[in-house]
């Protein structure tokens, strides 16, 4: 119960890596707000968390548009009494040709997955020091922030943006006693991945040592120990839970 009185939120908490990274922080005892667009879905999530013992609180959000992002950080410190976390992982991907790829489409995903983490940074980041606490920020990154892919230059240079703001970041809150650190998935196996065809789904996983897609509880529990004192040599960099994808070919 390494995260016991620690209050943290966790956005696109009602799906996959969210989903589970809710149920193993709620497993080392932490308190929750599981914010996510899908409201739904965010109470079955935070219904499973109570369950294990934690309290948790579901809350519905677009964290593409910063007065919402201000407001969950407010609902957090009104439900838990403080914030010390925030897991900054909602996120789209739209797979589609930089030729087709039009001025809306291209913002929409650098909205989602990009602006995102900086609304969570800084209006997570000015409440912890206005309530003079230390906290860990953990952002989604992609193994596709290092690495190009075919149909995902807006997926790309919003991920490679995680990875730079998780370095920057980390310089700027360091004096305040904040970590940030990131994560970089491989292949996962969630909803995101379900509309890929099963042929497409089987060239991903052979770009993993393993040869399968790697299952949410794996990035879930790297996440968890991310949010913990034992990890906390690590600050500004990002963590691959990617089966060996960045290391080397195989
Ligand atoms: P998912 O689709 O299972 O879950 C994403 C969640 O985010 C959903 O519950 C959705 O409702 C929520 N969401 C989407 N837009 C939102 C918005 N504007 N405001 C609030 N909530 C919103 O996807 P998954 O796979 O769990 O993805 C989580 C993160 O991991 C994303 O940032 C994704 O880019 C990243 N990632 C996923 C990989 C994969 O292979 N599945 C690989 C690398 C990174």
């Amino acid at each position: 119960m390494d995260l016991k009185d620690q209050a943290i939120i966790v956005t696109g908490g009602a799906s996959g890596i969210g989903h589970e990274a809710v149920l193993a922080l709620a497993k080392k005892g932490a308190d929750l707000i599981v914010a996510d667009f899908n409201i739904e879905g965010a109470e079955a999530v935070a219904r499973e968390a109570e369950a294990l013992g934690v309290k948790a609180f579901a809350y519905k959000v677009d964290v593409s548009k910063a007065e919402e992002v201000e407001a969950l950080v407010d609902f957090a410190v009104e439900k838990l009494g403080t914030l010390t976390g925030m897991f900054n992982n909602a996120g789209i991907s739209k797979v589609q040709s930089l030729l087709e790829m039009d001025p809306a489409s291209y913002l929409k995903v650098i909205e989602v997955d990009q602006h995102s983490v900086y609304y969570g940074l800084h209006y997570g980041a000015k409440k912890m020091v206005e309530l003079g606490v230390k906290g860990v920020f953990v952002n989604t990154a992609s193994i596709y922030g290092s690495v190009a892919a075919k149909g995902s230059f807006n997926y790309n240079a919003a991920k490679a943006a995680v990875i730079a703001m998780t370095r920057s970041g980390a310089l700027e809150l360091a004096e305040h006693g904040i970590r940030v650190v990131g994560v970089a998935p491989g292949f996962i196996d969630t909803p995101m991945m379900k509309n890929v065809p099963d042929e497409a789904r089987a060239s991903l996983a052979a770009q993993h040592v393993t040869n399968q897609l790697i299952q949410p509880e794996k990035v879930a529990s790297v996440v968890a120990f991310l949010f913990t004192d034992a990890a906390s040599a690590v600050n500004g960099s990002t963590v691959a839970a990617d089966d060996g994808f960045l290391a080397f070919k195989v």
